[in-house]
């Protein structure tokens, strides 16, 4: 990992240090995405309004982003609003959910500050109503110069409709430079997406137990690994990263090479005889 910020271990609680002091530190991810799921239900288990479990949710957003600033995780990336919320939820609950995203930003701004954590978004934001897209702009720019985690919310965002931006995007560079279709490469893809400014993330943690990566960074996550865990994300605090951390650290990356546990790589592979054909 590239270490950001400082690191502030001593912050940490008993319990994540612990789990931390486990870790190895040249192996820690750059970039965790997160899929934060299971609101509705966590409110739906105690008999509460919707609404309060995207409150306490807004609370995990809080905590977990503390805890991975203090470990020094440069990036980290939360999947906060989807094209398909805006489209297919009811008007209320959508209402409710840009108005704490407003108030998240309001009462948070200053607790960035103390962790050094800067914010980001991706997204068709400019889709979003007109005094929540000021209040995003106003928190963007009191935190552009943290030097810590850098926490960037996914907000009317589809990775579709990404790859439709950035093909957009680069179809309108091709013709302005008379570029031909031969030559695009996976980088001019990638410099055109919301994404340009940061590394691929290395880890994706869907809370709540679905089996699913529902339209969120398609393309960045190609070689990331996958970790579900069936608490729901309104129950997610930081010691819960620092375990999806761990799980990370006992997977082996391949990138579509060979692993080290892959057996013996023979010398001259023409001699060995193939069984079939
Ligand atoms: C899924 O829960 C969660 C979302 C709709 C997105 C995440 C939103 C928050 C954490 C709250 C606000 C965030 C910020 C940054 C202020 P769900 O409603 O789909 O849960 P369910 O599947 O159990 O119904």
């Amino acid at each position: 990992m590239q270490l950001t910020g400082t690191l502030r271990i001593d912050e940490l609680t008993s319990d994540e240090r612990a789990i931390y002091a486990s870790l190895k530190p040249e192996r820690l991810p750059d970039h965790v995405a997160i899929i934060m799921d299971g609101n509705g239900r966590w409110a739906g288990r105690r008999s509460l309004k919707r609404f309060l479990g995207h409150q306490q949710g807004a609370k995990s957003v809080q905590l977990v982003t503390e805890t991975a600033s203090r470990i020094g995780l440069p990036w980290l990336t939360l999947y906060a609003f989807s094209l398909e919320n805006s489209l297919r939820r009811p008007k209320a609950e959508v209402n409710f959910l840009m108005r704490l995203l407003k108030s998240y930003l309001e009462s948070n701004v200053q607790r960035m500050m103390d962790n050094n954590v800067r914010i980001r978004y991706i997204g068709r934001t400019h889709d979003l109503p007109s005094e929540v897209q000021d209040k995003m702009r106003w928190a963007e720019e009191t935190t552009a110069h943290n030097t810590g985690t850098t926490l960037t919310l996914a907000l009317n965002y589809g990775a579709r409709s990404e790859m439709v931006d950035a093909f957009r995007g680069l179809a309108a560079e091709m013709r302005l430079k008379h570029i031909a279709p031969e030559r695009i490469t996976e980088e001019d893809i990638h410099r055109h997406l919301y994404t340009a400014h940061m590394p691929d993330p290395d880890l994706l943690i869907r809370t709540s137990g679905e089996m699913r990566v529902s339209n969120y960074l398609l393309w960045q996550i190609a070689y990331a690994e996958i970790y579900v865990t069936d608490r729901l994300w309104p129950d997610f605090r930081g010691i819960h990263l620092l375990e999806a951390i761990a799980a990370f650290q006992q997977r082996e990356r391949r990138f579509g090479g060979i692993g080290e546990s892959c057996g013996e790589v023979e010398e001259d592979p023409e001699r060995i005889k193939l069984a079939a054909g």
